[in-house]
């Protein structure tokens, strides 16, 4: 039952039973998160005032130009992961190698790693759009108390142990699953505290929103056009209404709670998609998997492709069961 009054903290406490592997690692992992999503949040929210919106003048390693806050809430997740001492390794959208805790702390006995796209959506920083976090744990495969190697980072989707999302919107909201459905949480600003808004968050089974940047129409593969095309023909429900944010949380949220579908294709700019299967595909596909929705790349599962680069790209579909489906008859 949902309970308005219940904070994250203690909706983390209450249910750390529930977790697939039970210890207070993975409840303070996830605290930290919290903490430093207000941080960021505090910035987000007074991006105009302070001197923090444009672009740094660097590029990341995927060639985009690095925006003030990518840097900033980078720095901030980072920091708080390694200052609370609570993973072996963290891997980031905005840094080029993984990074292994234990080449800083000889000590350190944790046993999870975090996949993190610190601020996505940035372009849309500037203009006063929401953006978001995407994060992704998982329990290390290598021995703990060693260094963390690559093939900790390179897991199937699949076997994440938990993964969520922060929406910097109209409100700020935390939704994060560890396997158990999916819970959303509401920043009472005031007081800087998360309370529990949404219980067990379901994608509705069909929908009526279709979001993808039509401006690459003329590249995308035969079967995207021709759903498109589907979409817009006015028949039965149809024509479908077309909403597109560019921030890739933003749109998923909207669409996990008004029904809908996420397209994000391969193109001849991005011949394997433009976005990030590690830090943003993996974790969104899992909370829509466990909200009883589909992502898929268009022939597989999500979850269930098998990274071979930290920072590998795919195509990617994902959202109401029904919608998916449809889509995938075209292939
Ligand atoms: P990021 O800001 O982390 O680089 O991610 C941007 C992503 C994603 O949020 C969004 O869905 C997509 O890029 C938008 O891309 P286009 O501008 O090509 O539509
Ligand atoms: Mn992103
Ligand atoms: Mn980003």
């Amino acid at each position: 039952m949902l309970n308005k009054n219940l904070t994250l903290g203690e909706f983390i406490i209450k249910n750390q039973s529930s977790f697939k592997y039970s210890s207070g690692e993975l409840s303070s992992l996830i605290n930290s998160i919290r903490l430093a999503a207000k941080i960021v949040n505090h910035e987000v929210n007074k991006a105009g005032l302070v001197d923090i919106i444009g672009e740094t003048g660097d590029e990341n390693i995927q060639s985009e130009k690095q925006q003030k806050l990518d840097v900033y809430a980078n720095n901030k997740f980072i920091k708080t992961l390694v200052n609370r001492n609570i993973v072996c390794g963290i891997a980031s959208e905005e840094e080029e190698n993984f990074i292994s805790i234990n080449s800083i702390d000889k000590k350190n006995q944790n046993k999870y790693i975090v996949l993190i796209d610190p601020l996505d959506g940035s372009s849309n920083i500037d203009v006063n759009v929401s953006v978001g976090t995407i994060f992704s744990i998982y329990r290390r495969k290598s021995k703990i108390g060693s260094e963390v190697e690559l093939n900790d980072f390179l897991q199937f989707g699949r076997d994440q142990v938990a993964a969520g999302y922060i929406i910097y919107g109209t409100s700020t909201m935390l939704v994060y699953t560890t396997g158990n459905g999916v819970n959303g949480f509401t920043l009472n600003p005031a007081i800087g505290t998360f309370y529990h808004s949404h219980s067990n968050l379901s994608i509705p089974k069909d929908g009526k929103i279709y979001s993808i940047n039509e401006g690459n129409y003329l590249q995308f593969p035969e079967f995207v056009k021709k759903y498109i095309k589907f979409c817009q023909e006015e028949k039965n429900e149809r024509p479908y209404t077309s909403r597109y944010i560019g921030s890739l949380v933003s749109d998923f949220h909207r669409n996990m709670i008004k029904g809908g579908i996420f397209l994000y294709p391969q193109t001849l700019k991005n011949p394997n998609g433009k976005l990030r299967l590690l830090y943003e595909c993996n974790p969104i596909a899992f909370i829509c998997e466990q909200a009883g929705g589909i992502a898929t790349n268009g022939y597989k599962n999500i979850l269930d492709i098998e990274p071979e680069l930290l920072h590998q790209r795919t195509p990617f579909y994902c959202g109401s069961e029904k919608m998916v489906k449809d889509l995938q008859k075209f292939i």
